[in-house]
């Protein structure tokens, strides 16, 4: 084939972070093109910039004969990353009055335990690729159950959509339901036959997954230590600090501690490439020690608000030199939309007298998500050679959003108002390497 025949332009408002921009907003950390072309070619970045300079470099025949996608007037960004989400607890999204513990009791568990059923695990897992893809969300870290064939039907979903995924098998083998648990010997063998099976294929990889502390026996967690440890590139995602009554009951269940993160450094399931939902109540020297490993946390603001678990500590946790990731945390979080998401981060710092600024938030569910989840070598920004996974989004997509924008001069203002006004009305169309998936 002509490899030039192969090119495809995609022309808009193009956005994207090639770092943290900070507390200052530093503009060095992003390239805004108002009128802006992303060069692609066999799903991958080839180029990014001003239009009229791309085209002007471009040889005749590549002009002539390239595919053209015109969003001019639009924004386009990396796809969002969502960086910690249950996907079997779709169902209980939205469940009235329970804090965590209880909540895990009287929905979560009950949801997961119907994933006995594969065709259950085939069905939820297209839905919910459909509709991350609808709202823009383009890589997740993803739980699955117990089930090792929730995980098999999840990737298999991913895979037939050509998508950059993490996955694995939750582990627990006490303090949950009976039809829920496994033992730290079958966890081992599962998880091994999934990772065999998975990591590493196309753009999956696998994610070791105990769901947390307490419901795994120290003999498990020596487990997920070894399978975290004992494959390249290995991801791992779990639970750290999110609620009083679960901190306390980490304390009695494994005494001798010197707090939660100990325990996981204990038995070796820090990292990079690992990443711990929600972090909230974390002391200095913990985070310091995350900081220390490259350990992630995935910051879930709605989901943090919505089970009553508290604010998390932004500030303090980017000052010790903690990777964070946004994330919605459905179940626990109410939607899907990382706009919505990015909303929730901006009011939590708020209610601290530190809003989030709106560029730090885009950055956090692009790049930022990239880089806590150690996938940043393919996917976050548009430097040449990363995959080409983006979203289009309308900042006119509704009447009080169209209203806003004619209000509104510069970039901040207007993705501003649109992470506070908009979801996924918002998304105009969705990308996996180039090819447009949604609108399909
Ligand atoms: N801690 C342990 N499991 C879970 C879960 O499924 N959701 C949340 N939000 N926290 C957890
Ligand atoms: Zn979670």
């Amino acid at each position: 084939m002509n490899p030039q025949t192969s090119a495809t332009l995609v022309r808009g408002s193009i956005l994207h972070f090639l770092a943290d921009p900070g507390e200052n907003d530093d503009a060095d950390a992003w390239q805004f093109f108002e009128d802006g072309a992303l060069l692609l070619e066999h799903g991958r970045v080839i180029r990014v910039g001003a239009w009229k300079e791309i085209i002007t470099a471009l040889p005749t025949l590549t002009k002539q004969t390239a595919r053209t996608f015109d969003y001019s007037g639009k924004l386009v960004m990396p796809g969002l990353i969502d960086t910690h989400v249950h996907y079997p607890q779709m169902q209980v999204m939205g469940s009235f009055g329970r804090q965590l513990l209880d909540w895990l009791e009287h929905y979560t568990f009950p949801a997961e335990a119907t994933f006995a059923d594969r065709g259950i695990a085939k069905k939820t897992s297209a839905f919910f690729l459909d509709r991350l893809l609808a709202h823009g969300t383009t890589t997740a870290s993803v739980f699955a159950t117990v089930h090792p064939h929730s995980v098999e039907a999840f990737f298999e979903a991913a895979q037939s959509r050509n998508l950059r995924m993490l996955c694995g098998k939750v582990m627990m083998d006490r303090h949950c339901p009976e039809n829920l648990r496994d033992t730290p010997a079958s966890a081992l063998h599962d998880s091994r036959k999934l990772i065999e099976r998975w990591h590493g294929k196309g753009r999956l990889r696998y994610s070791v997954t105990p769901r947390f502390a307490p419901t795994s026996t120290p003999e498990q967690l020596q487990v997920a230590g070894e399978l975290f440890n004992g494959y390249p590139d290995m991801h791992l995602q779990s639970h750290l600090s999110e609620n009083r009554r679960e901190i306390e009951w980490v304390g009695e269940l494994f005494p001798g501690h010197r707090n939660y993160v100990d325990v996981y450094d204990h038995f070796k399931l820090l990292g990079r490439g690992a990443i711990y939902g929600h972090g909230i109540h974390l002391d200095a020297s913990e985070r310091t020690r995350l900081a220390e490993t490259g350990t992630a946390i995935a910051f879930c603001p709605s989901s943090n608000l919505f089970l009553g678990s508290g604010f998390f500590h932004y500030d303090a946790a980017h000052a010790a030199g903690v990777p964070v990731g946004l994330a919605t945390d459905v179940g626990g979080g109410t939607s899907l939309s990382m706009l919505r998401t990015m909303a929730s981060a901006y009011t939590v710092g708020q209610a601290q007298h530190k809003p989030l600024s709106a560029m730090r938030a885009w950055y956090l569910a692009t790049l930022g998500g990239a880089q806590a989840l150690a996938l940043d070598n393919f996917i976050g920004n548009f430097k040449p050679g990363k995959e080409a996974d983006f979203a289009v989004f309308d900042f006119n997509a509704t009447p009080e959003l169209d209203w806003r924008m004619r209000h509104a001069s510069s970039i901040e203002e207007k993705l501003f108002a649109l992470i506070t006004l908009g979801d996924e009305r918002c998304v105009s169309a969705t990308h996996i390497l180039g090819e447009r998936v949604t609108p399909a």
